[in-house]
């Protein structure tokens, strides 16, 4: 049994949590933390809000409400959110914790003391009228690279150049709208570049563990060579620094959101009454620590984070950080400010049933971006739930615990007890990496069965034990086609008349699996399996928190867990199909949130002018022909009339319109596009259209009778 500790990157208190979060780290670290639970480890697994920095303050600005109710509120929200999601964190901290704010201070102390801190002047730009140095997020001005008059701080969006803010032409504060002038300031750097070997060698260390992702960013930082880093800032929010000459200043937002995992830690023993417990987690060298993040913060806990607790001194670094890369949503980034989201808070009251929280739970496990960007449609998560979840899981627990209610009562039925034993004696064998010895008496079908069985729940361990969670929730999948395909086999609605010893191998045998499946299921979707076990009148295990000391049950599925005789309750459904209409429903509710959202940006620069209207060349044309294209399913050939001429053009309109429907309809064309041949059809112009809600499109036309050919301006 080992002691493992689990952090999930604390999120900002400046937005609701939606699902790209969720599949970025913290289902990934739900999944790991009730899987090592229910291998009997002695888990803590900490989460939190990160509560300051710029993008708490600039979020407040733009709400119009004061930092600390900003993050008040999301702090809420969030951790209601996780709750109702099944995290299972043995406690959700904060930022704002008084607890942290001492502990941040006294980690900045002990780091000034050892001289790992310097204090260096700078000049930074700062706005007389507002009284504060601007932070980089807070200054605009011309790109010294490339010219783009927008460009921030220290990075231009446009030719993504860093550069330090004092080189940006004609800077504004972002406050005032004012030019700030260039004031001398001190601030305090962590001399990082101290750590280079200590981090090669702390990296080179672990390199057959971690992800190749992971690895990648972390030594393309080291091969650069690693920077001393300023750890403290001019701003009002955030930890104030210890200093009396440091008034005004506080410390990085990172450099103290990061200790915040151990203040999390302080505050979680505090409320247990036994304050000093944290040490034991974060000191003891036994204690192995996975740190789970989505890829925008690797370098953060593979570099900054361990060299921040090396120079301290004392705790335990992180063994693996299992960063995952991003989750798309039907096809896009999430945005929020696009509006191209799905919150979590939305998505619970839309879908207030129980199943609902584990169909998302399974649909966002069994499609993690652990190795490349995933993306999540409302088409997957209904087929997931309704073929995966309810045709296939639900319908093998459903059929089984059916059958032993017809013709047993609800009881598990009597076998051998020979098998029973025997199964008992495979089990050991298999979890020792043992060859199995089968006895005599098991029918062909039903060794290559529970063989599986046993076999499963090692190779499933492995792949959890590797940070492959998608491969474990696809092999826990494969394992219900087994058994389905198992019940198929046997047909035990035959054998139950024509050989009863028989049938009642067969039931018992499913039942087994159906318990397996109790505990295989737990940490993806632990609602639905805690019901299960209650249906099996088992102990629920899910791997929730206070199921400490309950022993390796993981290692029990796939044994015969339920005696003959052992009596079940009534069969109830799992899980409900979620109808077509209701997903449709929220797709287009998506798609009409963002297109209200998508008002034109502030910048100067995004304004189109009238020659970019001018270029496209749009002219009113009359349909002259229309004609699907054999072998596509979505493209129709139009020949259109545009009074001098007559133009081709491929439009994907076949699902929307008929093509008699079309001849004749005057549309307006772009027709200066270059021409593009699709499925070997040259196409010489494009038809506007109007996206409705559902995204499908509708031609637009004019409104009243004008000539073909006639331009549009
Ligand atoms: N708040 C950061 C983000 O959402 C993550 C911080 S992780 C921490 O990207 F450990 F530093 F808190
Ligand atoms: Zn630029």
């Amino acid at each position: 049994m080992a002691r493992i500790l689990i952090t999930a990157a604390l999120p900002y208190a400046n937005g609701y949590i939606h699902l790209g979060h969720c599949a970025g780290a913290y289902v990934p670290a739900d999944l790991y933390a009730r899987y090592a639970r229910l291998r009997g480890h002695e888990v803590l697994f900490l989460c939190g809000s990160d509560e300051h920095g710029a993008p708490i303050t600039i979020a407040a600005e733009q709400e119009g409400v004061s930092p600390r109710e900003l993050v008040e509120r999301y702090h809420q929200a969030n951790a209601d959110a996780f709750a109702r999601l099944g995290m299972s964190f043995d406690y959700y901290g904060r930022t704002t914790d008084p607890l942290h704010y001492e502990f941040a201070q006294r980690f900045f102390l002990a780091l000034l003391h050892k001289g790992y801190l310097e204090a260096r002047q700078e000049e930074q730009f700062y706005d007389p009228e507002a009284n504060i140095f601007l932070p980089d997020r807070y200054v605009e001005g011309i790109c010294p690279n490339c010219g783009y008059e927008a460009a921030r701080g220290d990075q231009c969006e446009r030719c993504g150049a860093y550069y330090n803010q004092l080189e940006l032409r004609q800077p504004r504060s972002r406050i005032t709208g004012k030019p700030p002038v260039v004031r001398r300031t001190q601030h305090w750097y962590f001399l990082l570049s101290r750590f280079q070997a200590l981090l090669e060698e702390y990296v080179a260390s672990r390199s057959s563990t971690w992800k190749e992702n992971v690895l990648q960013q972390t030594w393309s930082w080291l091969r650069q060579g690693l920077s001393d880093r300023p750890i403290t800032r001019d701003l009002e929010w955030g930890v104030p620094v210890p200093l009396p000459e440091a008034r005004g200043k506080v410390l990085y937002v990172w450099f103290e959101a990061l200790l915040g995992y151990i203040s999390i830690a302080q505050r979680w023993a505090f409320e247990r009454g036994e304050p000093e417990l944290w040490r034991l987690w974060w000191t003891d060298p036994q204690t192995r620590y996975i740190a789970f993040i989505g890829k925008d913060n690797i370098v953060f806990h593979t570099l900054m984070f361990p060299a921040m607790l090396m120079a301290h001194g004392g705790y335990v670094l992180p063994e693996n950080v299992p960063a995952n890369e991003f989750l798309n949503l039907e096809g896009q980034k999430f945005s929020k400010s696009r509006h191209w989201s799905i919150d979590v808070r939305d998505f619970l009251a839309d879908f207030p049933e129980e199943h609902a929280v584990d169909a998302l739970r399974y649909t966002l496990a069994a499609n993690l971006p652990e190795t490349r960007d995933a993306d999540f449609t409302w088409h997957d998560f209904a087929a997931r739930t309704n073929n995966e979840l309810v045709a296939a899981f639900g319908n093998f627990v459903h059929r089984t615990l059916q059958f032993l209610y017809r013709y047993w009562d609800g009881r598990i039925p009597e076998v051998p007890a020979e098998l029973s034993q025997q199964w008992h004696r495979l089990a050991e064998a298999v979890w020792q990496g043992e060859g199995l010895q089968w006895g005599e008496g098991w029918h062909t079908e039903e060794r290559a069965f529970v063989e599986a069985l046993l076999s499963y729940p090692v190779q499933i361990a492995s792949l959890y034990e590797r940070f492959r969670f998608r491969e474990a929730i696809a092999e826990t999948m494969a394992l219900v086609r087994l058994a389905n395909k198992f019940f198929n086999d046997m047909a035990p609605w035959r054998t139950v008349v024509e050989a009863p010893e028989l049938c009642a191998r067969t039931l018992f045998i499913c039942a087994q699996a159906v318990a397996a499946f109790a505990i295989l299921f737990a940490p993806v979707i632990p609602l639905a399996a805690r019901r299960l076990s209650s249906l099996l009148r088992l102990p629920a295990s899910v791997g929730d928190p206070g199921e400490a000391g309950a022993g390796d049950r993981w290692s029990r599925a796939g044994r015969p867990l339920l005696g003959s005789g052992h009596c079940v309750e009534e069969p109830r459904l799992l899980f409900a199909k979620f109808p077509e209409q209701r997903i449709e429903l929220q797709r287009q509710k998506l798609y009409a949130l963002a297109s209200s959202a998508a008002a034109p940006s502030q910048t100067e620069d995004a304004y189109a002018t009238v020659e970019d209207l001018q270029r496209l060349g749009l002219r009113v044309g009359r349909i002259v022909a229309a004609e699907a294209i054999v072998g596509t399913q979505k493209l129709l050939r139009l020949e259109i009339d545009l009074g001098s001429e007559q133009r081709q053009v491929v439009a994907g309109l076949a699902q929307h319109y008929r093509p008699e429907e079309l001849i004749g309809q005057k549309v307006i064309v772009a027709t200066r596009l270059k021409p593009v041949v699709i499925r070997g059809v040259e196409s010489q112009g494009m038809l506007l259209a109007a996206m409705a809600a559902d995204g499908s499109p509708v031609l637009v036309a004019p409104i009243a009778e004008v000539p073909a050919g006639a331009h549009v301006r």
